[in-house]
């Protein structure tokens, strides 16, 4: 079986379900459930003894051993983290907390069990974290994309706090051999993301006929890639990485904020349109610059595919389409997220969950 770390979050519950749509291979979810984490993204596992939920803190050392010595798993796939840039501007320290020094005492936990493991499953045995491309930090108009030998240089405390991390997993492997690999991905966008990120916020305000917060002048410029083409690079690096290297995966899909904004706002207009023929668009309003906003970021994804043949399925045109298609199907997921009651479902559903 396998470790994954968050998987109750927007990436990581899209990759536990994927993960278990193709294969038997049960999966040990260790998520807090935050305000980021949440179970009914899941709902369509329970019963399934596939899925093993579990409430805790990954910095719980006494918890991750215990599940490691029980679970046993080939492998840890770690999302977990606090991954809101906003928030981390306004708050840094559960930033600092989860994300390095948590990461830090999952490493020692996972060193520790890999360290003890019999052969041949400790040659086998993979830590897969999942990190950012916000940690090469910012780029001018005419700089080629991030590629994997770009210097670190992080501008907000979260891409901070993802290079410590990342920087402490490449360490773990060259001091103590544990086999890594790493992952630096662009903007993700589909179903069961938070409404407090850019795409799912226009399309929940644009619904409720509430401004559409376009920051600064909303030229700045992301790469953006579907949630399910993150989840396959993932299974691909972990099923063919080669240890201690790292693999950027992006979607070759740049593009500015205001372009995003007025491409929700049509599929919208089309998809679901105003009773009195007003477009979405006119929601659009200006809002002061977040500081220290990176201006542009893209990925060179060539390593990925060049090494391990690895390709994103979706167009961003495809991606935003079923992704607006989503948030209409899903009005319940979206209510609950935002009158809070997604967070009584791990006690509805599950009663109390052992740890
Ligand atoms: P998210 O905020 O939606 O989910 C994070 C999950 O981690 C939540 O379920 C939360 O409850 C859990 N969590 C937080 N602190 C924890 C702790 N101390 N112990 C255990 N669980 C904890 O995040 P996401 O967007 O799904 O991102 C997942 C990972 O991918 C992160 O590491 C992030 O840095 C990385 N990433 C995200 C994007 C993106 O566009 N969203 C892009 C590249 C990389
Ligand atoms: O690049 C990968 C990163 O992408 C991940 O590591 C982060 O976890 C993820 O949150 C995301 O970070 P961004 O800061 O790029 O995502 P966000 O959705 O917050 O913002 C995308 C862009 O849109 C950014 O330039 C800020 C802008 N924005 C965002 C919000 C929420 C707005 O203009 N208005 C908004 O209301």
């Amino acid at each position: 079986m396998i470790l994954v770390t968050g998987g109750a979050g927007f990436i990581g519950s899209n990759f536990v379900l994927d993960w278990l749509a193709q294969s038997d291979e049960p999966v040990v979810n260790l998520d807090k459930l935050t305000y980021a984490g949440n179970l009914e993204n899941l709902a369509s596992l329970q019963g399934d003894a596939r899925h093993v939920f579990v409430q805790g803190d990954l910095g719980d050392r006494v918890l991750v051993d215990r599940l490691l010595a029980q679970h046993r798993p080939r492998a840890v796939l770690h999302f977990a983290a606090e991954s809101h840039v906003d928030r981390s501007i306004h708050g840094p320290e559960d930033f600092i907390q989860t994300n390095i020094v948590g990461t830090f005492r999952l490493l020692e936990a996972v060193r520790a069990y890999w360290s003890a493991l019999p052969e041949p499953e400790k040659t086998a045995f993979r830590f897969l974290h999942v990190s950012t491309d916000e940690v090469y930090g910012t780029l001018r108009q005419d700089d080629p994309p991030f590629a994997e030998t770009n210097a670190y240089e992080p501008n907000s405390p979260y891409s901070a706090s993802k290079a410590a991390s990342d920087h402490l997993v490449r360490a773990w492997h060259h001091t103590y051999g544990l086999p890594v690999l790493t992952t630096n991905c662009s903007n993700n966008y589909g179903p069961y993301h938070f409404p407090e990120k850019l795409i799912p916020l226009m399309i929940v305000n644009a619904l409720a006929d509430k401004p559409l917060p376009v920051y600064g002048d909303g030229m700045q410029v992301r790469d953006w890639l579907y949630v399910k083409d993150h989840c396959s690079a993932i299974r691909r690096v972990l099923e063919a990485g080669r240890l201690g290297e790292t693999y950027n995966v992006g979607g070759w899909n740049e593009k500015p904020n205001l372009d995003i904004v007025h491409t929700v706002c049509t599929l919208l207009d089309e998809l679901r349109p105003k009773a009195d023929g007003s477009s979405y668009k006119a929601q659009i309003t200006h809002v002061p610059d977040r500081p220290g906003h990176d201006r542009r970021y893209a990925i060179d994804a060539r390593k990925i595919e060049r090494e391990l043949g690895w390709k994103p399925a979706e167009t961003f045109e495809t991606g935003i389409r079923k992704t607006v298609q989503w948030y209409l199907d899903h009005p319940e997921w979206v209510q609950h997220v935002q009158n809070g009651s997604y967070r009584d479902w791990v006690h509805k559903q599950y009663g109390a969950v052992a740890a």
